[in-house]
């Protein structure tokens, strides 16, 4: 914990510094209770922690970067609107689905408009988070109420996505950044990815799912892939806004599907132009959909990886009962 001495500010930047430190993606990466982030997000995660208020009532999806948070958003966000919300001006046809879900610690503009807008949102709240678990809960002490749904991937389809990803979201500056996926993917089987070690992530909200399933719901994207529909009934059933007889007889499920589907989303103006400028980063909104396939690793990697990667993974979790 920072010590509590000159401004806020200063003491984390302090504090941030003695933080082991590795080369990460394009920026260097900083170890926090065990978990690895980029050095300015960490600083926001740390900053949140001062000025985030819980609701009992909050729905926040959990996710690690490209794991589907994007598509995990806009499924939610139909889902427990869509009493309200009619499908032919739908706010998902003109907004991107992260300005329509705001991740706690991540800030569009500045942290204290950020702090506020959290704060003045209707309950209940729809939130988004990388956070790993033990994270998420210092900032609510005691146990967290709220409901979390978490979504995983398959950690190479994970890799692979943010690999392209990382590319497509430098600033001009950093633009000459490139890395070889073979460095990323070693980086990645020692645990060091962005909020990596994806095994640790995944594993903290497995065992809270299973302890706590009315509370925390997991996912995995390659189930959501197989069967959309049966996915999105589950969603309502977890969020308390179960389908209704006339709902599943007027097709409501696969209008959700429809809706929020890559062939959708990509089609809009609104998700292939603009974005937003987090500094180090700009982050165009078309970067957050590539291919949205299960499976692509092997276009990239070759077997041998793939066998190497699936190998540690299971290790790490073994005994858990939960498997990629
Ligand atoms: P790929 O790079 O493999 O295509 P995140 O939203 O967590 O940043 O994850 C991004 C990944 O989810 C990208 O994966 C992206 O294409 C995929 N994705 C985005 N929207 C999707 C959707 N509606 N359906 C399926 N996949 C989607």
């Amino acid at each position: 914990v920072p010590p509590k001495s000159k401004s806020k500010s200063i003491r984390r930047k302090d504090f941030i510094s003695t933080l082991p430190t590795r080369e990460g993606w394009s920026t260097p990466l900083v170890q926090y209770n065990k978990y690895w982030h980029r050095a300015q997000i960490l600083n926001e995660i740390l900053q949140v922690q001062d000025t985030f208020n819980p609701r009992s009532d909050d729905i926040i999806m959990v996710t690690q970067p490209k794991s589907g948070t994007t598509w995990l958003k806009a499924l939610t966000f139909t889902i427990t609107g869509r009493a309200r919300l009619s499908f032919s001006d739908h706010p998902l046809l003109t907004r991107h689905p992260h300005q329509l879900v705001p991740f706690i610690e991540i800030p569009d503009h500045d942290h204290t408009s950020h702090a506020r807008l959290l704060d003045t949102l209707p309950s209940p709240r729809l939130l988004a988070t990388h956070l790993p678990l033990s994270s998420l809960l210092e900032m609510s002490p005691g146990r967290c109420s709220s409901r979390m749904i978490y979504l995983s991937r398959n950690p190479k389809d994970t890799l692979v996505s943010r690999w392209h990803f990382e590319h497509k979201v430098l600033q001009p500056e950093h633009r000459d950044f490139k890395m070889e996926l073979e460095k990323a993917f070693t980086m990645f089987c020692e645990g060091v990815s962005e909020c990596g070690p994806f095994w640790d992530h995944c594993l903290e909200y497995w065992m809270e799912s299973l302890a706590r399933p009315d509370k925390v719901m997991f996912l995995k994207y390659e189930e959501i892939k197989a069967d959309p529909v049966q996915a999105v009934r589950n969603l309502a059933v977890f969020l308390d806004v179960p389908f209704s007889h006339e709902e599943e007889t007027s097709g409501v499920p696969q209008e959700v599907v429809r809706i929020c589907s890559f062939d959708t989303l990509t089609s809009l103006p609104v998700n292939q132009a603009g974005g937003v400028d987090h500094g180090t980063y700009y982050m165009p909104n078309s970067a957050f959909f590539r291919k949205g396939v299960a499976g692509d690793w092997a276009n990239y990697m070759t077997k041998q990886m793939g066998e190497n990667l699936d190998l540690i993974v299971k290790e790490k979790l073994q005994g858990s009962g939960l498997f990629f």
